[in-house]
């Protein structure tokens, strides 16, 4: 008994570092070298002024201050299923954040509102684009978070009786 949770052990040190090699930044770095130019200045921004707070690289979902922005992507793409209402959406978000109109009300319960911050509106609408057009890093948690969200909302039996 004891030593089957050695063996287990042993093998969660060695998946991690396995990891390593692979950890959603340096995919970033890749992803941002094989872009388009307008796309890289957009993934800049994102990096720059978004992925403080919505960060792709949290090492779990305890210790995170705001949803990946993958989450916030899927969540937008739910509502907004066309790239103008989505960016529309996303931008009108940022430059004034404000609850009434949060669709993430658990994001907002559990981080509070995301603070109105000094965006230039251009600057939203790279970003916004770019999150609607392209496929963003997501934190490792992050698929499995989302099927257990969906297990216990989903009504797929899952789990109840
Ligand atoms: C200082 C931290 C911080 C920064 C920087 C930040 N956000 Fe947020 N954001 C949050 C938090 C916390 C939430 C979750 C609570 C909420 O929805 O208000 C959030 C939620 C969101 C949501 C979902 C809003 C909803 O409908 O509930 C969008 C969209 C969003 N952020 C876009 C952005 C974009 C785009 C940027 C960069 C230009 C950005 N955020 C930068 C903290 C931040």
């Amino acid at each position: 008994m004891k030593y089957s949770i050695y063996l287990i052990l042993m093998a969660l040190l060695f998946l991690s570092c396995a990891d390593k090699k692979d950890t959603p930044q340096e995919g970033a770095e890749a992803q941002s070298k094989n872009m388009s130019p307008e796309y890289s200045e957009a993934y800049q921004l994102l990096k720059n002024q978004c992925y403080a707070c919505h960060s792709p690289i949290s090492s779990s979902h305890d210790v995170i201050i705001a949803p990946p922005m993958a989450a916030v992507k899927l969540r937008y793409s739910r509502s907004y299923t066309t790239k103008e209402e989505f960016v529309e959406a996303m931008v009108s978000w940022a430059m004034n954040p404000n609850k009434e109109k949060a669709l993430m009300r658990g994001a907002v319960d559990r981080f509070q509102q995301m603070p109105k911050q000094a965006f230039v509106e251009e600057d939203l609408r790279k970003i916004a684009a770019y999150v609607y057009e392209n496929e963003l890093e997501e934190p490792e948690w992050f698929a499995a978070h989302e099927k257990e969200m969906h297990a216990k909302g989903g009504g797929m039996g899952q789990g109840m009786p």
